[in-house]
């Protein structure tokens, strides 16, 4: 019989994802450990927020049950990533790091923590999505064969939970030949789009529906880091040099950003609301041309690979398109390959959301339990 496996997990954040996340583990981790043929023993043994820490010097356990209670207790700051990766490196199991956190700093630090052999699974996409160096260093220091670097997964920091990245990168592997990407890749601008301008008419008023999706709380806190078009952006460069293409960073291609000039001066989100209906005219224009032609519009980001063109901002679609039918704040992305042909293979579902970004981060630590030995 082959002899129980124990993996130590640690976990920074826990917010909106990794609250999920943690009950998900909690579950998987009951699973695991009942297996009668190769039982998998789950430790969570660090978890920290920007401000509390719980973990023991010794590496014991923390109760899965009873996090939330025992972090806020706690009266131990957050560690450095030095101090992390020093602590994670030295314990006597794999360690696999679950990053719920949006942090550059945490992100900067993953080829350390790589190198040391921890593996990280993630949603943020900053990692990912910063200077091209980053991600080479990242890849560069993940284990790949000759290395002895931990695994890296990010399967939720593009459409959540949906089977993106990694069909992405099945494509890719098996040796087609992806010719274009495109899609709705943020939960917000699609709620706001699909209520602005529904196929069949209707609709408010720009500012007014921008009021309503924060209202609704579809937004950021302050809107306008949804309206800036960086978050879609992020995304974008993530498939595109998954797809081959070596994109500097997220601001190395057109962005258009949904933040008139004139208020970009704005002190606050709430003066920015009270402001942008001085512009709604604009997108009222926009709207008008549209119904004329048959069409929608909508925020969206393309890869074109051959012209490797990449680009996010409005786009008009036909109302046939399956792009204008979406509905709520689903993403949908189309994969155009050699192989597909003129019918895309299209993901679409929920883009956003604590338990379906927690799903694509479960996802990913079972991948890497099945490849550490
Ligand atoms: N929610 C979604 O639908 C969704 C979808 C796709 C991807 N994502 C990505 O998933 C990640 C988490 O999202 P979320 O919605 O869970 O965010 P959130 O609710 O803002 O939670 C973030 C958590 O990270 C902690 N944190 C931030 N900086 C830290 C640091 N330096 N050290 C330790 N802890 C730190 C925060 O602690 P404090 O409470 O102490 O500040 C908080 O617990 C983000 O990268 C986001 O972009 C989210
Ligand atoms: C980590 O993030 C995932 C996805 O964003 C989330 O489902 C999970 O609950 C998070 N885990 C923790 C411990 O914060
Ligand atoms: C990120 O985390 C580091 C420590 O890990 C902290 O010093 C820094 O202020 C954080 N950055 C942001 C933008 O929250
Ligand atoms: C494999 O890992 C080694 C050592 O970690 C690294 O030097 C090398 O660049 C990596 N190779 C590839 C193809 O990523």
């Amino acid at each position: 019989m082959p002899l129980p496996k124990q993996i130590f997990i640690a976990v920074i954040g826990a917010g909106g994802v990794g609250r999920c996340f943690l009950n998900q583990l909690h579950h998987l981790a009951s699973n695991l450990c009942q297996n009668p043929a190769a039982p998998t023993y789950l430790s969570l043994i660090l978890l920290s927020t920007s401000k509390k820490l719980l973990h023991s010097p010794d590496y014991r356990s923390l109760h899965l049950g009873l996090w939330e209670e025992e972090l806020a207790a706690s009266g131990t700051p957050a560690l450095s990533p030095t101090d992390l990766a020093d602590y994670l490196a030295n314990a006597p199991s794999k360690v696999v790091l679950v990053d719920n956190t949006s942090n550059q700093t945490l992100a900067d630090a993953y080829p350390l923590f790589l190198k040391k052999g921890i593996s990280i699974v993630t949603p943020n996409k900053k990692a990912f999505s910063s200077s091209y160096l980053l991600w080479k260093s990242i890849f560069s220091a993940a284990a790949n064969g000759s290395g002895a670097g931990g695994y890296v997964f990010h399967e939720s920091s593009v459409g959540a939970g949906l089977p993106v990245i990694c069909t992405l990168k099945e494509l890719v592997e098996t040796g087609d030949e992806v010719r274009k990407i495109e899609g709705v890749f943020s939960g917000t601008m699609s709620f706001l789009f699909n209520s602005f301008m529904p196929v069949g008419g209707g609709g408010g008023s720009f500012s007014a529906e921008v009021k309503r999706a924060k209202e609704l709380g579809y937004t950021e806190p302050d809107p306008r880091d949804d309206l800036n078009g960086l978050d879609v952006a992020r995304k974008l460069t993530i498939l595109a040099r998954l797809a081959g293409l070596e994109v500097e960073s997220p601001t190395s291609f057109p962005v258009q950003s949904l933040i008139p000039k004139e208020l970009e001066g704005c002190k606050s989100g709430d003066e920015f609301l009270e402001r942008l209906s001085e512009f709604d005219g604009k997108m009222e224009k926009l709207k008008k041309e549209a119904v004329t032609e048959g069409k929608v519009v909508r925020f969206v980001g393309s890869v074109d690979v051959a012209k490797k063109d990449v680009k996010v901002g409005l786009e008009k679609f036909d109302v046939s398109h399956p792009i204008a039918a979406l509905k709520g704040s689903d993403n949908i992305i189309s994969f155009y390959t050699k192989r597909y042909g003129d019918n895309p293979l299209i993901i679409q579902g929920a883009g956003a959301g604590g338990e379906v970004t927690a799903m694509g981060v479960t996802g990913d630590l079972i991948k890497v339990l099945r490849l550490l030995h």
